[in-house]
């Protein structure tokens, strides 16, 4: 089954953004007392590949539990949106997820794609061109952390936003809040939001998750050190980390980290970082929710709940969000300010 593709875009990234916001970024984060890495560098064109492979494997039920809630669930959960709506996708990759759901919609409504990837944007657009001939299809390229705004010939319909994948997991709670309430700016006072969110589960589950017996999620978190090695030209011995996935209850996250399993010193764009054994670069954050607690995370960001769907395993959640008129007389929700840039 094949997964949003990530391939190319971090390349795209450094490509637009150059290569010293990869620097600066590695030299920030291995400066800090806990060294950390942002992940949205995984996804460089070998690490999207990885994920692809990732999201395939045995262990990892994320992507194929959501692919057979929306196919299952499909007509239930489109019944709700309007023929005339502008279906928008934030983080749309190849938008395949997506098709599961424009299956059951007339071409009446509208597909806005947002995506940081213009090859990916572009891939997408012409196949469901090609599904889906009577789609009006806009995509819009760039992160769905910033500002979007909607085309004109666009703005006076409703508006259903779109975000599987449990990409929001990669968000503390608080900044969580924050991007869900900035959606709500995009969609609007009548808006709706289809959210795919990851549930909480047994430790051993989700541990397995993310370190797989076949080793790809390793190769995968791993690959921040080759890609660190290529682009930044330094030569970390890879062979002095291990990748280490660990579950903590207290905080409903699955961490990712890389271990230096030796005490060592290494260079990196002229800098020394030294690292002792045991010591670990903390590389990504998954959160994992209970329903009622993404619920009440989702009505913080002034969404009101709706309809909830899982699967079987009571494994992956997709909830249905509709936008809480703006009270004045109530303390104001969470403004759509600013929004920490995390994974895409
Ligand atoms: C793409 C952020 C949803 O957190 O499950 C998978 C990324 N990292 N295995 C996740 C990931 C390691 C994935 N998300």
């Amino acid at each position: 089954m094949k997964q949003p593709t990530h391939v190319n875009r971090a390349l795209e990234l450094t490509e637009t953004q150059g290569l010293d916001v990869f620097a600066a970024a590695v030299i920030e984060g291995f400066s800090k007392p806990r060294k950390t890495l942002p992940c949205q560098f995984l996804y460089d064109a070998r690490g999207s590949a990885l994920f692809e492979q990732i999201t395939e494997l045995p262990e990892y039920y994320p992507t194929r539990t959501e692919i057979g809630i929306l196919r299952e669930q499909a007509s239930e959960i489109t019944a709700s949106i309007p023929d005339d709506s502008v279906l928008v996708e934030f983080g749309s990759g190849s938008s395949i997820k997506t098709e599961l759901l424009l299956k059951h919609l007339p071409p009446t409504v509208a597909y806005v794609p947002i995506d940081v990837s213009p090859s990916a944007l572009s891939e997408a657009t012409h196949r469901l061109e090609s599904r889906f001939p009577k789609l009006t299809i806009y995509p819009i390229t760039g992160s769905f952390t910033d500002p979007v705004e909607l085309p004109l010939s666009l703005q006076q319909r409703p508006r259903v936003g779109f975000f599987p994948g449990s990409t929001i997991g990669n968000w503390t709670a608080e900044d969580a809040v924050s991007l869900l309430a900035s959606f709500r700016g995009v969609l609007n006072e009548h808006g709706r939001l289809i959210v795919g969110v990851d549930l909480k589960k047994d430790a051993r589950t989700l541990v397995r998750a993310y370190n797989d017996s076949a080793g790809i999620t390793a190769a995968f978190n791993l690959n921040l050190l080759v890609r660190i090695n290529r682009e930044l030209g330094s030569a970390i011995d890879i062979s002095n980390f291990r990748h280490e996935a660990i579950y903590d209850p207290l905080r409903g996250r699955i961490e990712m980290h890389l271990e230096s399993v030796v005490e060592h010193t290494t260079h990196i764009s002229g800098r020394k970082f030294h690292f002792h054994a045991g010591e670990s670069i903390h590389t990504e954050n998954s959160y994992k929710y209970t329903v009622a607690e993404f619920q009440d995370l989702a009505r913080k960001a002034g969404w009101s709940t709706g309809r909830v769907w899982t699967d079987g395993g009571a494994q992956f959640s997709i909830h249905e969000l509709t936008a809480r008129p703006n009270d004045p007389e109530r303390t104001s929700p969470v403004e759509a300010g600013k929004v920490v840039q995390e994974c895409r």
